[in-house]
């Protein structure tokens, strides 16, 4: 029988994830879940983030359902026992490196995007990032120097094959999309970016059928809101790629709206699958978040782990069509609850 781990973590976590849960039910398929404490929630209980026990079930579950940690109560721990390292070290120990974020402006939601209609409904892009190395996993300090002031650094790099099977996991996806990918950087300043774009080059050549561009990261962000149609597939970093696809999701319309799926192989392997938000402690425990993210999980999770692709179109299908209907979360300018919000994407899921 098909196992997911469902770690529901911090905050708005448990809240999305209730409802993505619902709408795997609704497809019908048998599937058998289990579920472990992670993040903030783990470290009360058991005072680790990622518990052995919550790791052991990742690493035997055919997918992974994670919600999301942090928890501003615990910000002041020591690094090592943040909830947030927990999701760190899951990508770290399951070797989940490649990171897909699309982002699709979905009907309707024009009026939530702060972009013009026009451009806003041309939104239809992937943000591959990569999710083991980059800056967040360099041996970082803080110490004093000699003379008593306060230093902090965090040490940025990519090793040639670290690069080599991020940009193929990003030629492979053009091929099967628009054949355009745009590999993002800081070439211009950062060593780690030029050994990016020389290795994202070299292999270029396998691949002629795609048409590479090079794009800087400040210029990239910029473009993401003058004209995001032009981007199909995006390949960055783990710290680029982070902050670009928060900014692409409030363009098709909020942050609630974008699910990622962590990958190690392109597909039938486990995977994560998280809402590419996090615990947003300043909705918790009021019914205002919005499941969509997490729901669209879900769908890349039957996707890619478990090759349900039929129950996965139809779960997206059913996004849209609530969405098309007027279904809207506060972060979409409507009123709906958490748990109204999935109940709309159920009755779509059930007429369609
Ligand atoms: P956040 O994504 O949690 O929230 C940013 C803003 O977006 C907030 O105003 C929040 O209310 C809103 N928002 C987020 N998700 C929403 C949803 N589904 N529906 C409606 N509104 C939504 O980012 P923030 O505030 O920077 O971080 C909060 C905590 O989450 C921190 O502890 C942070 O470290 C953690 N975090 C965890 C992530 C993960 O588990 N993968 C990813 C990002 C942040
Ligand atoms: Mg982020």
């Amino acid at each position: 029988m098909t196992l997911i781990a469902l770690l529901a973590g911090d905050g708005i976590g448990p809240e999305v994830v209730a409802e993505a849960r619902r709408v795997l039910d609704a497809t019908g398929l048998t599937l058998a879940y289990e579920e472990a404490p992670v993040g903030g929630a783990a470290y009360r209980a058991a005072g680790h983030p990622l518990p052995p026990e919550t790791l052991a079930l990742a690493a035997r579950a055919d997918a992974i359902l994670f919600g999301a940690v942090g928890d501003p109560a615990y910000d002041s721990l020591e690094r090592a026992l943040r909830p947030e390292q927990a999701i760190l070290g899951l990508r770290k120990a399951l070797g989940l490196f490649a990171n897909l974020r699309p982002a699709t402006l979905f009907a309707g939601l024009e009026d939530a995007s702060p972009l013009r209609p026009d451009i806003a409904r041309r939104i239809d892009l992937v943000i591959l990032r990569e999710l083991t190395g980059d800056v967040y996993f360099g041996e970082k300090a803080q110490h004093r120097t000699t003379d008593g002031r306060r230093e902090g650094y965090d040490i940025m790099s990519y090793a040639e094959d670290e690069v080599r099977r991020i940009a193929t996991v990003g030629f492979e996806m053009a091929k099967r999309r628009e054949r355009k990918l745009c590999s993002v950087d800081k070439a211009n300043v950062l060593e780690t970016s030029q050994l990016w774009r020389d290795v994202v080059i070299e292999l270029s050549a396998d691949y002629p059928e795609v048409a590479l561009t090079h794009m800087y990261v400040d210029n990239a962000a910029m473009q993401m809101v003058r004209n995001p149609g032009q981007f199909d597939v995006i390949v960055t970093g783990n710290l680029f790629g982070d902050i670009l696809s928060d900014q692409a999701s409030m363009c098709a319309g909020s942050i609630g709206m974008l699910p990622s799926a962590s990958l190690r192989t392109w597909s039938g392997d486990t995977g994560l699958y998280e809402p590419i938000h996090g615990s947003a402690p300043d909705i918790a425990g009021q019914g205002k978040a919005n499941p969509c993210a997490a729901i669209l999980s879900a769908a890349m999770m039957l996707r890619h782990s478990l090759g349900q692709e039929a129950a996965a179109a139809r779960i997206e299908a059913a996004v849209a069509a609530a969405i098309a209907g007027g279904a809207r979360t506060p972060d979409l300018g409507g009123s709906l609850a958490t748990a109204a919000m999935g109940d709309a994407v159920l009755a779509a899921l059930e007429s369609g």
